[in-house]
């Protein structure tokens, strides 16, 4: 099978032949892939910031972003069947019996450290032809998502800090009043920080649970970026015309910030503008090297405590985040399919992706076409 796999130990960023797997449980299932997601990550781990092959492997087949069809099943499978639409969950348990997370199904708050990761840490990705997984680890999506599905993966981040965001909150009578056709945030003012698929996908997933959404990017406007975050609702601002403190007095209390750039400059200067019992949410990870900034820590410090506000880091996603997903991304599609559609600026072969993962990023969410 063909397969694209990196070899840290020789920096090499290589379309390989790696074997087919077969089902060797009962609570298998054998998928043929038909798309996989390229995203940030996967070019951090060909530029080598991270990435690990299975212990006694040299190689690591890359993609966590996944979308197969159900070839074949295990005897003791009984949710899916051949012919599903299935999207992998990334992140699978560590072994330690004292790690609670995982041992209740929450490998993405594993305590250890020692979970791996399809296509990240310890366990090959989805770049390639089939693949075996547990039956526990697939999600089944519907035939009316097929094209877009493949955002699933990336809309769980979201999700997941949507789940948090309201938790977290109960901690205050923070739920807008019901008014019919509204949804509960419709009383709150959400800020996104950046415009990559984490961004707009998030945008897209606020501005559902009722919010009213701003996207805080850099390029000025109009671009093509502004004008698809306007087509769906969403208010778009650029950091070049407007300061933080200007989109402060703009919004009023900002009550969410949803951080998906990956840099802590502008994340901070934002954060200092946060409103009263505000939850600011990270979920960039920045890369190596790891520049120095400078951060207005003694005023940051002092909202936080006399605003009451959280800051949320949220990493990799669980089950009810990857279900969240299936039901708005549903959503989405009612409301605004030809943008959604349009989120997915390519899709290319798996002997394109050396050139997607090692050049400059383009695009907004580029696609690998496996089937
Ligand atoms: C993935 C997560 C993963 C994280 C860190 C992200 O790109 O979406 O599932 O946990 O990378 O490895
Ligand atoms: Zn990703």
């Amino acid at each position: 099978m063909n397969a694209v796999a990196v070899n840290p130990r020789k920096r090499e960023v290589v379309l390989i032949d790696h074997p087919a797997p077969e089902i060797s449980a009962g609570t298998e299932v054998k998928f043929r892939t038909l798309e996989v997601g390229i995203c940030g990550t996967d070019r951090e781990i060909c530029r080598f910031d991270y990435g690990d092959p299975p212990i006694g492997d040299d190689h690591l087949v890359l993609g966590h972003e996944g979308l197969g069809e159900v070839t074949e099943v295990g005897s003791d499978v009984h949710r899916i069947k051949p012919g599903d639409l299935v999207v992998p969950m990334v992140r699978r348990p560590c072994h330690h019996s004292h790690c609670v997370p995982c041992r209740k199904d929450r490998s993405d708050f594993c305590m250890t450290g020692d979970f791996v990761e399809r296509g990240i840490k310890q366990y090959h990705g989805f770049m390639t032809e089939y693949v075996v997984d547990h039956e526990q680890y697939l999600c089944v999506v519907p035939p009316a998502l097929r094209d877009v599905a493949i955002l699933m993966e990336p809309l769980t981040v979201a999700e997941k800090a949507l789940i948090q965001i309201w938790q977290i909150q109960k901690r205050l009578d923070w739920e807008c009043p019901v008014v019919e056709g509204k949804a509960p945030g419709h009383c709150r003012q959400a800020v996104v920080l950046g415009a990559g698929p984490i961004g707009i996908l998030g945008a897209m997933a606020l501005k559902v649970a009722g919010f009213q959404t701003t996207v805080y990017s850099r390029s000025k406007v109009p671009n093509l970026k502004s004008e698809l975050v306007e087509s769906f609702g969403v208010r778009y601002i650029s950091s070049e015309s407007t300061s933080p403190e200007e989109l402060a007095r703009m919004l009023g209390n900002i009550d969410v910030v949803y951080e998906g750039v990956g840099g802590a400059k502008v994340s901070f200067d934002v954060l200092k503008v946060l409103g009263l019992n505000g939850i600011f949410v990270f979920t960039g990870i920045p890369g190596f090297p790891l520049p120095h900034i400078t951060v207005d820590g003694e005023l940051i410090m002092r909202n936080m405590v006399l605003k009451n506000q959280v800051a949320l880091g949220t990493v990799n996603a669980g089950r009810d985040a990857f279900e969240a997903a299936i039901h708005d991304l549903g959503i989405f599609m009612q409301r605004w399919p030809g943008t959604v559609r349009s989120l997915i600026t390519g899709r290319f072969g798996l002997k394109d992706a050396r050139g997607l993962l090692l050049g400059a990023a383009t695009g907004i969410k580029n696609v690998l076409d496996v089937a």
